[in-house]
């Protein structure tokens, strides 16, 4: 019983984030760009942050607007300490301020351990760990500054930290991307219980296996979906969607009392499902 974007059912026209600035990092692709257009349908104003591919955040962009809320693209690259100071600055000149920071730019450069240069083990750090360092902190300091505004939202602002199955499921081949995402689950918990007081949320989402061109080679012929399906009790591979629309419940008030947790929506991949008839 495979699933696909088809069959899912209308999303839900309840705008949830009405008022409120949402930056999304990565948000011309993938995951990022599903959680940039269902913050929009939320009613959410939006900055697509992208690295690269100026017309597909474009094309983003143009679809959030569509709902009646605003958006514009903005290229950076997350690992630039002065670019993502400068993105968060020109957000809260345009917007006036950020509500919701969704860290969600992320990349694979995969090997075996006894092949991988430092080239691929840093760059995977810088973009996946240390930009989400980065984006967090200049969100907290807008945060910070202006404090919960109780006609937007009951908290001050909301960080969401896109992590993966693997901030806790070791992945042979892919050191460096385990490492950054285990990374990503202790700098959100420090985060969160730090600012907390200040009423701030930090929170993670940890995807499982979700159709998007980072993992294409693990779905795209009959055969590696069926590999990949060994992995996911659920029986279907997820679609950004599903990413897509959790973060919505996160960053909303619907959720104010959930701090510092990860939710995993991966379709009980971290259930370890060879103990099903194993162990
Ligand atoms: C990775 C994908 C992988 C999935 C499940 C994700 O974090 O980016 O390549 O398919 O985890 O293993």
């Amino acid at each position: 019983m495979a699933g696909s974007a088809e069959q899912r059912r209308a999303p839900l026209d309840v705008r949830l984030l009405e008022g409120q600035k949402a930056l999304v990092t990565g948000a011309n692709s993938g995951i990022g760009k599903a959680t940039a257009i269902a913050l929009g349908r939320a009613g959410a104003d939006v900055v697509v942050n992208y690295v690269a591919g100026a017309q597909e955040a474009e094309e983003v962009v143009a679809r959030i607007t569509g709902f009646g809320v605003r958006a514009y693209a903005h290229e950076a690259d997350v690992s630039d300490e002065d670019q993502v100071v400068a993105m968060v600055a020109r957000m809260v000149e345009e917007f006036g301020t950020i509500d919701i920071m969704v860290a969600n730019a992320g990349l694979q450069r995969d090997a075996a351990v006894t092949e991988m240069t430092l080239a691929q083990w840093q760059k995977v750090i810088d973009v996946n760990l240390t930009g989400q360092f980065l984006c967090a902190r200049e969100a907290a300091k807008e945060f910070v500054r202006r404090g919960v505004v109780p006609e937007v939202s009951r908290s001050a602002g909301k960080i969401i930290c896109m992590s993966s199955v693997h901030q806790i499921v070791p992945w042979a081949g892919h050191v460096n991307y385990a490492s950054s995402k285990g990374g990503v689950g202790m700098l959100m918990q420090t985060l969160a219980q730090e600012l907390a007081p200040h009423r701030i949320r930090v929170n993670a989402i940890g995807p499982g296996a979700i159709r998007t061109p980072i993992n294409r080679s693990a779905w795209d012929t009959p055969q590696a979906e069926a590999e990949l399906l060994e992995l996911i009790p659920y029986g279907r591979v997820g679609d950004p969607e599903d990413v897509a629309d959790a973060v919505v419940a996160m960053a909303s008030d619907l959720l104010d009392y959930v701090i510092g947790c990860t939710l995993y929506v991966d379709g009980g991949m971290t259930l370890f499902p060879g103990f099903a008839t194993g162990g």
